[in-house]
């Protein structure tokens, strides 16, 4: 032991605060303590009166029968159980948030707690709304979102405040990470919360006869996205977010980026957007891939097809350069200043895979830069005319994606990346200090990205993934 600094350690020359709870009277805390254990207190009392109720008219093994009976078929019955084990969750939550609030001294002045209206069960955990009280703001529970994760058993707590009330904050404890893992098919959106999808379903004994004739009958194949004709104009399901709540963006007048390394997701964003497009009536595709192969698949489908030949894309961003313009001259003559849905023309998706190819790598100086000076003119320029362009890159470095042009894309999609000024490149200056930094995505979680939105906050997704079977069923049910 150090017998200098033993004396040390216990004289207590640091500023200390006495905290005091205001007294209150009996009737107000037994009011509060009826509030908060409202649930257990009517779940008790329907107990009791039923258990009273029955036995009046039945006997006792009766009513004991009429009463364990459904109560034991509702917890051995995997629908009910999971209901019944997510509902007490919830209400634990709230117990266990108000503990850590307690602990934390997350109060106002006079010592009132935040008021923690309700709590409900959600497909990642659960979510409470809170009301703040004057003297608390959403900052004073964002500081204690670790304690709550941790006091509420679980992997983390976000915060999310009510834009119209800022007084009511919607609290979430999350159990279960809907993006996380090498899924090769993430399950649709808000599909079967917490059950796991596939293979894990099988109960049954892989040896049973029951599994044996299930097996012996061909699986029907389906696909993960609709095959139904749509529209441009409606939103795009991309994906889902970490709340397991699927990502829908609306690409008509917008533009998207996405980057990020080698075997990130990238083509894979790419195909479920293309998809979108091919099976839009009023959508025309024009592809371009360095690779070929990523967007060979979709080459039935589209109007153009440009493989690794940057002359020949030099070509086709001139030829839509000249149609844009020409549109211009239609929307001028009309008097309007974009087109619009059930317009005179269709809309055209340029979609580009491994853009580097093109403005970094092949043909000389003089070509590249014609490329990327057309590329930027048709994405600063083609919105009004109904000309998207999605673009996807390996390499997120100023030189291929200069912040000037980088600006242009409305929409930017940062898969993992090796550093995080890659991420920053993608996302804009500054992200990853407030957190969304794609360097941090786990390596396994191909698909996974920060998805940005004009002037919003980033937001973690998984982009719904297709397989090359998938992509067949859609250029067949497109071209047929
Ligand atoms: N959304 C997803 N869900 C599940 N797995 C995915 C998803 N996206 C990609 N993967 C897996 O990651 C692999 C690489 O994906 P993809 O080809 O889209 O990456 P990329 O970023 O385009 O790579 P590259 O830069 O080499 O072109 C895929 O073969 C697939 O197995
Ligand atoms: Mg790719």
């Amino acid at each position: 032991m150090n017998s200098q600094t033993a004396p040390n350690r216990f004289a207590r020359s640091e500023p200390f605060e006495v905290f005091t709870r205001p007294q209150r009277s009996r009737p107000a805390r037994l009011a509060g303590l009826l509030i908060r254990r409202r649930v257990e207190i009517a779940v008790i009392v329907a107990g009791l009166l039923a258990w009273s109720w029955l036995t009046e008219h039945l006997p006792t093994w009766g009513a004991g029968l009429v009463l364990g009976v459904p109560t034991l078929a509702a917890l051995a019955v995997p629908v009910s159980r999971r209901y019944l084990h997510r509902r007490v969750l919830a209400v634990l939550t709230r117990h266990r948030l108000r503990s850590v609030l307690v602990q934390r001294r997350v109060m106002n002045w006079t010592g009132n707690l935040p008021v923690l209206l309700w709590s409900r069960p959600t497909p990642v955990g659960e979510r409470v709304w809170v009301l703040l009280r004057a003297g608390i703001d959403g900052v004073d529970i964002e500081r204690n979102l670790a304690h709550i994760a941790s006091g509420c058993f679980a992997r983390d707590a976000r915060i999310s405040v009510t834009r119209r009330m800022t007084a009511l904050v919607l609290v979430d404890v999350i159990r279960r990470d809907p993006l996380s893992g090498p899924a090769a098919r993430p399950a649709a959106p808000r599909s079967a919360p917490g059950r796991p999808a596939g293979p894990a379903q099988r109960a049954h004994p892989e040896g049973s006869l029951i599994m044996r004739a299930i097996r012996r009958r061909p699986r029907p194949r389906s696909c993960p996205i609709d095959l139904a004709p749509t529209s441009i104009w409606d939103p795009i399901r991309l994906g889902i977010d970490e709340n397991a709540c699927s990502v829908d963006i609306t690409l008509i007048y917008r533009n998207i980026l996405l980057a990020g390394e080698p075997g990130a997701g990238k083509s894979g964003g790419l195909n479920r957007i293309t998809a979108h497009a091919a099976l839009a009536t009023d959508c025309r595709l024009w592809l371009m891939d360095g690779k070929r192969v990523e967007l060979g698949l979709w080459r039935r489908a589209a109007e153009r097809f440009v493989g690794p030949d940057l002359a020949e894309a030099i070509d086709a961003l001139g030829e839509l350069q000249a149609e844009m313009d020409r549109r211009y001259d239609q929307l001028d003559t009309d008097g309007v200043r974009q087109i619009e849905r059930q317009d005179w023309t269709d809309a055209i998706m340029l979609v580009i895979d491994e853009l580097a190819y093109y403005s970094a790598t092949a043909g000389d100086k003089k070509q590249r830069d014609q490329f990327s000076l057309l590329l930027r003119d048709i994405v600063a320029r083609g919105r009004a005319a109904g000309i998207i362009a999605v673009a996807a890159t390996q390499r997120p470095s100023h030189d291929i994606i200069p912040v000037s042009l980088r600006d242009l894309f409305g929409y930017r999609l940062a898969f993992r990346c090796t550093t995080e000024t890659s991420s920053d490149i993608i996302l804009g200056h500054g992200w990853h200090a407030r957190g969304y930094d794609a360097s941090t995505i786990d390596p396994e979680d191909r698909g996974v990205g920060w998805l940005l939105a004009e002037g919003g906050i980033p937001r973690r997704m998984r982009c719904t993934w297709l397989t090359d079977a998938d992509i067949a069923a859609v250029v067949t049910a497109v071209t047929s």
